[in-house]
């Protein structure tokens, strides 16, 4: 590419077709290195995508010792925690901003070295973001915390313990956190209202293979029976169930037909479903889904986002550019983030009709509801798009921006696209190969 770099020029109005292929999810991998700390000897992890979230963790894990190297297959890091140390907290500091990942350092360090920095967090502005779950699990553990004008500077007096924890909201990252801690942790550890989604899973069974002992209950509660020692892990990550479902919206916004290889139908039911309610067409083969626009008109539909196995947050921003083009109101209800809809402005100066409401428009109310966030939407359709001037807000409303501009008419410019190598691997070249008309400004 030359040019601007963080500026792409977008000719629309061609369907994507196709085949591109999916490595390891995004909010699995990093996850997965950082449970590596927690190990004694090296472990070796496969399907890694080359993308942002997993260059910083592997900074960080560098800074603190861990060797982290290529495998002989493509995509495979073999990461190695033998002399775990200490690490320069202006370097760590370098990372601040940069990703969310940082805060699961925590428990693993703790255990490794009785104390640990964590930077400032990066990660997108969907909302606000808060970290309070994090640290008052880790106060149960037995942590102590102090806010220090560089970051957070966290020890553990004396081992952690185990302890029982209920968590305010299923979330994902407090849920990873109670993992990595207390798999290490002295007795057991009983989470309830924790988050199951298939990522989750999947660092339970990277955790299990290190030697922790895991049990997940029908209803949501977790339990940990803490060991003294950890071992490597061999493990390939599931793949990119965010990815795919971006992939399919982009096929169904162009009306084009994309080929996504990995992509696993069991960690997708809820997509596939909507997919299917809103008129897209997709078959299931033995190396990934099949994705296309099969002619005539989309239907809108209700939808409400919720934590797995829920319809999922980061579907929702791709599908809705989809729904501009079906036929009626789509009801958009968004219960993860109380922030995500503010993409839409952008696709309505794109000629889209989507207005934004503070009430919850789904079936079941949420924690938004009486608090004055735009937090549902109504887009009515179908409307034709115009190219525009897109500045991308976060990962997934960038890949929102970018299906747009593909399916609009005109060339549009679309603004700080280095956001969506944060999540996706290889787009500058997954698009050109799916005919995309796009070059660097
Ligand atoms: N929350 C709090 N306090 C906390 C933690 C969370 O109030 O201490 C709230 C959040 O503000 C949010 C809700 O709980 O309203 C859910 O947040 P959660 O902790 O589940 O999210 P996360 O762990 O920060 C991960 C993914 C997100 C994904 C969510 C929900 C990673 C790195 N990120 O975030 O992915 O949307 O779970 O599934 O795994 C993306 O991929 O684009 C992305 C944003």
């Amino acid at each position: 590419m030359t040019g601007n770099e963080d500026v792409l020029l977008v000719h629309g109005g061609t369907p994507l077709e196709g085949e591109i292929r999916v490595r390891g999810a995004k909010n699995l991998v990093p996850k997965a290195m950082v449970a590596a700390l927690l190990g004694g000897e090296p472990s070796r992890l496969r399907n890694v995508p080359d993308i942002r979230d997993v260059r910083v963790v592997r900074g960080l894990l560098e800074l603190h010792g861990v060797t982290v190297r290529t495998g002989s297959e493509a995509g495979e890091l073999v990461l190695d925690p033998s002399n775990v140390e200490s690490a320069d907290v202006a370097d760590i500091d370098a990372h601040a901003g940069s990703s969310r990942i940082p805060i699961l350092f925590c428990g693993p360090l703790l255990h490794r070295l009785g104390h640990a920095f964590i930077p400032g967090l990066g990660g997108c502005d969907i909302g606000g973001r808060p970290i309070d779950f994090h640290f008052d699990v880790l106060r149960q553990f037995g942590a102590t915390i102090e806010k220090r004008p560089e970051g957070q500077y966290l020890e553990a007096p004396q081992r952690l313990r185990g302890t029982k924890i209920k968590l305010p909201y299923p979330s994902v990252g407090t849920t990873e956190q109670v993992l990595l801690t207390a798999v290490l942790a002295e007795g057991v550890t009983e989470l309830s209202n924790a988050a199951v989604e298939p990522e989750i899973e999947d660092l339970i069974c990277v955790l299990q293979k290190m030697g922790a002992i895991i049990s997940l209950d029908t209803d949501r509660t977790i339990r940990i029976t803490g060991v003294d020692r950890l071992g490597g892990y061999q493990h390939r990550a599931l793949p990119d169930r965010l990815e795919a479902a971006s992939w399919a919206c982009a096929a169904l916004a162009t009306e084009g037909s994309v080929y996504v290889h990995g992509a696993s139908q069991r960690e997708m039911l809820t997509f596939l479903n909507t997919y299917r309610k809103v008129g897209g067409a997709f078959a299931v083969e033995d190396d990934g889904i099949r994705f296309w626009h099969p002619g005539g008109p989309l239907k809108a539909i209700a939808l409400e986002t919720d934590v797995h196995p829920g319809f999922q947050t980061d579907w929702q921003q791709p599908l809705v550019v989809a729904l501009t083009q079906a036929s009626g109101l789509s009801i958009v209800h968004e219960t993860v983030y109380e922030s995500r809809l503010g993409f839409t402005e952008a696709l309505n100066q794109m000629g889209a009709h989507i207005q934004l409401y503070r009430e919850c428009l789904g079936g079941t109310p949420c924690r938004f509801g009486q608090r004055n966030f735009l937090h549902s939407a109504v887009v009515s359709g179908p409307t034709k798009l115009q190219a525009s001037e897109l500045v991308i807000p976060d990962l997934r409303g960038g890949f929102s921006y970018l299906i747009a501009a593909l399916a609009a008419q005109g060339t549009s410019r679309v603004h700080g696209i280095e956001l969506i190598n944060r999540g996706y691997e290889n787009f500058m070249e997954k698009l050109p190969g799916l005919g995309a008309k796009v070059e660097a400004a």
